[in-house]
């Protein structure tokens, strides 16, 4: 009887298992149009569906049961359908609706009477957050792909796009995203075309037509066929669809590109580049369009319109996942709770009660995770997974694959998803694969073109009285301007090497009298107040003005670097004392010093050659590397105590400075040009001129050129950053414009500009002196050569000396009558040439020689010498002298 008892249960449990109790019916409402053909392929293949999963799972306990209702291309049609639905049907999930627009109504619906919402098309990303935890996308939201178009967007190196979407839910859903994603690539977007959803063919002509006069050229185009195809035409009637363009579309076409009319494709379309979703080639997926197709023909045996795309592949997959959950849910019965006093309220709209049973169905449908037709089926968020973008291009009557998007690689040209393990996301556009552009253009268009709309940006110029140099402006007889100079030619380039076109021109900061019209500050300020789009010129970089504007990285540097050549007299002077301290230690180590004299002197020698060296590297050193702005300010403390005038440039920041400094304004005195300059420094502080003047260096650097001999440019030095553009705060050029600048300093291009401008100013004006006094000069060593030479002398005279002593035998009047004062010099010529055999280094090289152990050296020294050399007679010497009056020398001598 014990033992019975579990097998009794065991065929209890059999039994139930193989009998089949009738399933129990859940009643799912679907809202659909159905007359649009998205609506009709849904519904087909949802019907498809459940007719699929039942037959192959027969023995579930639950099968769906459809209620359709039609909600008419109208938000409201919706709307009503589902109340209908919930009220009266007492569905327990609603499969729909087709549109973004139609979407929220119905998710409030859902979320009131815990009804899961399942939509397989509605893809606006703002439905999400709504953040109604019944409602579900059983398809992917438009966010998905903005990384994908981001991405080739970069891989282009397009700057600027401009989007062009429907004005509905599903147009402005998907722009949040899309602009985030576009500005983490430093991709701008100018201007947003909104296009009416019921536009009219002229409203589509007429933006078409503001966006070709503009200078993007990149866009984005977010909409359904309907109004796309329109806008295709409308842009190939606009000659919109040639060269230069880029038109890039979103999966709202490409997912329906197939049931586009294909000769429209082919005459509007060509060039179009665009993202869709992946989907993965699969047996079911092939059987299934098969099925399909004959389903189709059944059905309605004229129409071979109604091809099958990612929105029915979706719908077959939510009304799988929804029979899945339900079954899951263990759903036994479908109580549709009343509530209490609905009958109080005034309107039918609340009239309806709560699904029993949303809460299980909701949480076993954001579990449901299988294999679907159009991929895997996992839910993320409410939505389904991102799946990889496929990158299309459109030839001929239809598009074809160039590329792939993946979240983790980036751009890769094939799909490979055993490789996906490798982490490197990459943008190249290498990866992308041979695009047929608009105009029938293989290159990639750049993006931008010079806007034909004539809108130019108003770039303010300074007006200067000298310098002109950096800025010069000439007025024509027709009040016409010439702007030329160091500054506008910096400008220009760095314009050209912007990455889009930028149209501007040139309007001097001047009163109508073409006098200029305020200091630099008033400049910049002009720009804070909108009177310039840009100011450019010599406008250096300072905290208080970047109050007003936003500044462009320097062009120059506040150390000057303006021209190499301004170092040119320094460097000669530089590669002259380099090869004098190397033939000093390298060559005249060769000789053998012997005389304690010479030795004494070389000493001395070396000690000066050492100083000369060291100063001289210094000095190199000191030059080639940026020298440390040091301020000494007890220079500027003793003008200030000794009440000194000084100058500064007429309309410069300086003046500020000073003022900040306490120097008392009488004692400020302004010049204009580097000739004033000079003439107040020639008259001097007590006779109305200045003593120092204050200049940005720049410009002390072209009056030290003008004037080298009789200035020297001391410190202290107060940092500043140099010219630099200035921009209205939050200008988007400012970054592109200081990239640009980078690019253009750092080339070639920069240096012939310099060139151009500074050539004339490397020269003197007055080349009378060469010294400038804070370089180290042949008279910064008069000490040193002075104790050399006083060295030299004194060993000289004692040579001289000791040499007359040695030798006085031979010179002393009266030692031998018949040889005359010539003679006898002659002679002591000839003892000074000879080898001083008492200097005891000879005799250590006789000793050499004796004993054979010398080395090369000395055996040459050793040969060379004969006998007449150690013993001259007086007889040769007499016969020579005779007729030949040339002294003799060792060589000559020699027989
Ligand atoms: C969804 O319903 C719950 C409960 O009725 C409510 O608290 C929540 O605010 C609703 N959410 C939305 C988005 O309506
Ligand atoms: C494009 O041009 C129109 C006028 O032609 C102008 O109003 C609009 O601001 C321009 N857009 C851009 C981004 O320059
Ligand atoms: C319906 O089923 C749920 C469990 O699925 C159960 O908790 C509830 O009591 C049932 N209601 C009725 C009226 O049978
Ligand atoms: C019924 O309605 C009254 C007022 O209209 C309200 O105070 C009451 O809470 C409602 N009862 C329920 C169960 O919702
Ligand atoms: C040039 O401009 C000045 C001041 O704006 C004006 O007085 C003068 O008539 C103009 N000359 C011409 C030729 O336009
Ligand atoms: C800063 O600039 C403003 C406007 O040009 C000026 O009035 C002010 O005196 C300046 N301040 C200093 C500290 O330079
Ligand atoms: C400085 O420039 C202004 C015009 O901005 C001018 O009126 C003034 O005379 C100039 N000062 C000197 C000393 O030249
Ligand atoms: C400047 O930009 C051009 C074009 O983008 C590039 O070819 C060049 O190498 C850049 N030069 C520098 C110095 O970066
Ligand atoms: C430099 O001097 C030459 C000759 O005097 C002259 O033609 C040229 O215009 C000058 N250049 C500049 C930038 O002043």
């Amino acid at each position: 009887m014990v033992a019975i008892f579990p097998l009794a249960v065991l065929l209890l449990l059999l039994n139930s298992g193989t009998v089949q109790s009738t399933p129990f019916p859940v009643r799912v409402g679907v809202v659909v149009d159905m007359d649009n053909y998205v609506g009709k392929m849904g519904l087909n293949c949802i019907t498809m569906a459940l007719s699929d999963f039942y037959t192959k799972h027969g023995h579930y306990q639950t099968r769906l049961v459809l209620t359709k209702r039609d909600s008419k291309r109208d938000v409201v049609g919706a709307a009503a359908a589902a109340l209908d639905l919930l009220k009266n049907v007492q569905v327990q999930a609603i499969i729909g609706p087709l549109s973004s627009m139609q979407a929220p109504f119905m998710i409030h619906l859902g979320n009131k009477s815990q009804v899961p919402i399942i939509t397989f098309s509605a893809s606006s990303p703002s439905l999400l957050s709504i953040q109604s935890p019944y409602f579900v996308r059983a398809a992917l939201g438009d966010s998905s792909q903005v990384r994908a178009i981001a991405a080739i967007v970069q891989a282009y190196g397009w700057r600027e796009v401009v989007p062009i979407y429907v004005d509905n839910e599903f147009g402005h859903g998907i722009m949040p995203f899309l602009a985030d994603s576009l500005e983490k690539v430093n991709v701008r977007i100018p201007y947003r075309s909104v296009i009416p959803s019921f536009a009219t063919d002229d409203q589509i002509v007429a933006e078409l037509s503001m966006l070709m006069t503009n200078q993007t050229r990149v866009f984005i185009v977010h909409m359904r066929t309907t109004l796309g195809s329109r806008l295709f035409s409308k842009a190939k009637l606009l000659e919109m669809m040639s060269k230069d363009y880029v038109w890039i579309i979103t999966d709202g076409m490409t997912n329906e590109l197939t049931s586009m009319d294909q000769s429209a494709i082919e005459e509007y379309m060509q060039g179009v580049i665009g993202v869709k979703p992946h989907i993965p080639k699969s047996e079911e997926l092939h059987k299934f369009k098969v099925k399909y197709k004959k389903e189709i023909q059944l059905q309605n045996p004229t129409n071979h319109d109604l091809d099958l795309n990612i929105f029915g592949l979706w719908a077959y997959d939510s009304a799988v996942a929804l029979a899945m959950a339900v079954e899951k849910a263990r759903i036994r019965n479908a109580t549709f709770l009343k509530k209490a006093n609905d009958s109080t309220t005034p309107t039918d709209l609340e009239g309806f009660g709560v699904s029993g049973i949303g809460t299980e169905l909701i949480q076993a449908l954001s579990s449901t995770t299988f294999r679907g037709l159009a991929g895997e089926f996992k839910l993320v968020e409410g939505q389904l997974e991102s799946p990889p973008y496929q990158i299309i291009n459109v030839i001929g009557a239809g598009a074809r694959a160039v590329g792939y998007w993946t979240n983790d690689n980036g751009i890769v040209r094939e799909i490979n998803f055993a490789k996906s393990t490798k982490k490197t996301y990459s943008t190249s556009k290498s990866n992308i694969g041979f695009i047929m552009w608009p105009g029938d253009r293989k290159n990639p268009p750049k993006g931008w073109v010079t806007p034909t709309n004539g809108k130019k940006l108003r770039i303010g110029v300074p007006v200067k009285f000298r310098f002109f140099e950096f800025m010069h402006i000439t007025w024509n007889s027709d009040n016409s301007t010439k702007v030329e100079g160091y500054c506008k030619d910096v400008f220009d380039m760095v314009i050209e090497a912007l990455p889009y076109g930028v149209q501007y021109e040139y309007v001097p900061f001047a009163t109508s009298d073409h006098k200029r019209a305020g200091s630099y500050d008033e400049f910049v300020y002009a720009v804070y107040q909108g009177d310039f789009d840009a100011a450019v010129g010599d406008v250096t970089i300072i905290a208080n003005r970047s109050h007003f504007v936003d500044f462009t990285l320097p062009y120059t540097e506040s150390e000057h670097r303006i021209n190499e050549d301004f170092r040119g007299p320094l460097w000669h002077q530089v590669g002259t004392i380099f090869w004098f301290s190397f033939s000093t230690m390298v060559f005249a180590n060769k000789e053998r010093v012997i005389s304690n004299l010479s030795r004494f002197l070389l000493i001395i020698w070396f000690l000066v050659v050492l100083i000369l060296t060291q100063s001289y590297t210094a000095s190199l050193t000191s030059m080639l590397t940026v020298q440390e702005l040091k301020p000494t300010i007890t220079d500027v403390n003793e003008l200030i105590r000794n009440k000194e005038t000084v100058g500064y440039h007429n309309g410069s920041f300086v003046l500020e400075l000073l003022k900040g400094l306490n120097f008392d304004k009488s004692r400020l005195l302004a010049y204009n040009s580097p000739e004033d300059m000079h003439e107040l420094f020639r008259k001097g502080s007590a006779n109305g001129g200045i003593a120092a003047a204050f200049d940005e260096i720049p410009y002390v650097k072209l009056f030290l050129a003008k004037y080298c001999s009789k200035y020297i440019m001391v410190g202290p030095t107060y940092k500043t950053d140099g010219f630099g553009f200035a921009f209205p705060i939050g200008s988007p050029l400012v970054p592109d414009i200081s990239r640009a600048i980078l690019n253009v300093t750092e080339g070639k291009k920069m240096m012939e500009i310099e060139k151009k401008w500074f050539e004339n100013d490397t020269k003197c004006a007055d080349s009378s002196e060469f010294s400038s006094s804070n370089s180290l000069g042949i008279e910064s060593f008069w000490g040193l050569f002075m104790i050399v030479g006083i060295a030299g002398v004194l060993a000289l005279i004692i040579y001289v000396t000791s040499f007359l002593y040695e030798n006085w035998h031979v010179v002393r009047p009266g030692s031998d009558a018949e040889t005359t004062l010539a003679t006898k010099s002659l002679v002591l010529v000839q003892r000074f040439n000879n080898k001083d055999l008492t200097c005891h280094t000879f005799k250590n090289y006789e000793r050499r020689v004796n004993h054979n152990d010398c080395g090369c050296d000395c055996a040459r020294i050793v040969m060379e010498p004969s006998n007449e050399y150690f013993h001259p007679s007086p007889s040769t010497f007499s016969q020579n002298s005779p007729g030949n009056n040339s002294p003799p020398s060792p060589i000559s001598s020699s027989p």
